[in-house]
């Protein structure tokens, strides 16, 4: 990596130059297609593209369309998590969802089998799980506390895409098989319909690039809101959402994401990528064109990119704080 500049507002402009040049190069690749196994989801913009980054003091620079909502898809897992995790405790939802990579496909019908609960909680079974984890009386009061948990995150209360999550009821047969398989084991209660429809909920969520670059940056500053400065998640349970995220979060690419990327962070199938540089800032990529593992093509270079020239992998030697210090004489 280039000397970083010492003064704050050139180093802003080199972080900015740096993104611009990433978003006119990655523009040009068109590998990859939308999700369409949610027949609403095809209907996107292929070629959006945003690139957005926010620090914990709540400075922002985005670059194309950091505007635009998509829904979050599986990046809402992350928040869910840390929401269960407050509401029950550790061990209650360590009890039901483990903590353990799997390999396989995000959407897999599989369960930790010795432990008897869902694997982790960025897989459809554990983020299921998560999700009938939401307390209320019914379907009205639980969507209430998601959207309420969004807002905090957001500064707004966000609206749901009305026909992804009518698209995925109506299409989300794979999801009801793992629920009921669930049920069946007595790792989720007998509401099942209703907890399918609270998870396609929190998958319709609107949200943009320059959204999910300050959800990064709450995370990233201990769950302290950058502009609010609102504790919107405790603190020790954001280092619980983090380790999940850093060894679960990219599906079955999470191995080579964390080898080559290091930064803890969730993409879903709707095209975002949110990254979390703890102590530092968020950074989120938007582009709807996905690769083999249901992840933004265009998403994963950039995020390649950065951390190679920013030197933002967690381990990264030329880290200040890692750098080696002389052995003791
Ligand atoms: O369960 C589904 O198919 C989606 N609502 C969530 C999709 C997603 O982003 C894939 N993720 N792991």
């Amino acid at each position: 990596m280039a000397d970083a500049p010492a003064d704050r507002g050139e180093r802003a402009d080199w972080v900015r130059h740096a993104i611009e040049g990433l978003h006119e190069e990655y523009g040009a690749l068109a590998d990859g297609q939308p999700a369409d196994y949610i027949p609403e989801l095809a209907n996107v913009d292929p070629d959006a593209f945003a690139i957005s980054a926010a620090t914990t003091d709540g400075r922002r620079i985005g670059v194309g369309d950091g505007d635009r909502p998509f829904t979050i898809q599986s990046i809402s897992k992350l928040l869910m998590y840390g929401l269960a995790l407050e509401t029950h405790g550790r061990d209650h939802v360590m009890s039901r969802v483990g903590v353990a990579p799997t390999g396989d496909r995000f959407n897999a019908i599989v369960l930790d089998e010795d432990d008897n609960r869902a694997p982790n909680p960025m897989v459809n079974a554990g983020a299921i799980a998560v999700t009938d984890l939401v307390p209320g009386t019914d379907i009205g009061a639980r969507v209430d506390v998601v959207r309420s948990l969004y807002e905090r995150y957001l500064g707004r209360r966000p609206e749901l895409d009305t026909d992804v999550w009518a698209s995925e009821r109506a299409t989300g047969n794979r999801n009801r098989a793992i629920a009921y398989l669930m049920l069946s084991r007595g790792i989720i209660e007998d509401r099942v319909e209703e907890t399918l429809d609270l998870y396609f909920a929190q998958c319709s969520v609107l949200v943009t690039c320059d959204d999910l670059a300050l959800i990064g940056a709450t995370l990233a500053n201990h769950g302290v809101h950058p502009v609010t400065g609102e504790q919107v998640v405790a603190s020790d349970v954001v280092r619980d959402m983090l380790s999940v995220a850093l060894t679960c979060g990219m599906y079955d690419y999470a191995g080579e994401w964390v080898f080559t990327v290091g930064i803890p962070a969730k993409s879903g199938v709707g095209g975002g990528i949110l990254g979390v540089l703890p102590g530092l800032g968020g950074l989120a990529t938007f582009s709807p064109r996905l690769d083999e593992y249901g992840n933004s093509v265009r998403g994963v270079r950039v995020f390649e990119e950065l951390s190679a020239r920013f030197t933002l992998h967690l381990f990264d030697p030329e880290r200040p704080w890692l750098r080696q210090t002389p052995a003791p004489a």
